[in-house]
């Protein structure tokens, strides 16, 4: 019995050698979902809202009735986040103690959305979209072209701390691939040489213009407009005359 076992995982084996079952490869994450102590995120790291955060920590509670405020915790760990720049776990501590929840279901939440960065970012945090999109609308080239300009992988911070770079699911503006966000901008419609002007722009201090880089206004179509060209029908079009 055991041998006739033996024999047909060999035999599986054999067949998944010849033929690869998995033939993408495996993307994960440039961040852990687990904590680990460094230097810089650990217990004892301090954290407190500023007392104008504090302000609107409790504004923003105030929004949910009495007996739900937990519902606030994205929010709050997203005021944090922009008042430190990243997530430090000291910050996750405090929110959990504002709105008297576990650590646990706090850590839950940071470690599930990855717009809470929980380790130190550049200046200017720069996330590529490689989604089929703007993969197919040529995401690679745009990759590529940040790791060669910055001289960092995926992960990692430029020695200056001006940049840091993330490679991410899908963005939300699949209509405008390929497509890179840095802190809360959008950048679109993107080739080569306007990824190389922005990440210019960034290092000498100047704002870039955020949106699509094509020229055309958010997402209408890229080849001018193919409906709503004339003047809407009135009342009636299309009816019968004898009704
Ligand atoms: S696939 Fe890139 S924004 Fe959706």
């Amino acid at each position: 019995m055991l041998s006739s076992i033996r024999n047909v995982s060999y035999i599986l084996l054999r067949k998944a050698n010849a033929r690869n079952l998995q033939t993408t490869y495996c993307a994960l994450s440039d961040s852990l979902f687990v904590h680990r102590d460094t230097k810089d995120n650990n217990p004892d790291v301090h954290f407190e809202f500023t007392p104008e955060n504090l302000k609107r920590a409790e504004a923003i509670m105030a929004i949910y009735p009495e007996g739900h405020k937990r519902a606030a915790v994205i929010p709050l760990l997203d005021l944090a986040q922009r008042q430190h720049g990243w997530l430090p776990i000291t910050a996750m501590h405090k929110v959990a103690e504002i709105l008297d929840m576990p650590r646990m279901r706090v850590y839950e939440v940071a470690t599930f959305y990855t717009m809470f960065n929980r380790n130190p970012t550049g200046k200017y945090h720069v996330q590529v979209c490689t989604t089929t999109p703007c993969w197919l609308r040529g995401s690679d080239d745009i990759m590529n072209c940040i790791k060669k300009k910055l001289n960092i992988k995926p992960g990692e911070i430029s020695a200056d701390g001006l940049f840091s770079l993330s490679e991410v699911e899908c963005l939300g503006a699949c209509v405008n691939a390929p497509m890179i966000q840095v802190n809360d901008d959008y950048f679109e419609d993107l080739t080569v040489k306007d990824t190389e002007e922005i990440l210019e722009d960034l290092k000498n201090d100047r704002v870039p213009k955020a949106g699509p880089r094509s020229g055309r206004f958010a997402s209408e179509p890229s080849g001018g407009l193919t409906s709503l060209k004339g003047e809407p029908p009135g009342p009636g079009f299309g009816v019968r005359s004898d009704l």
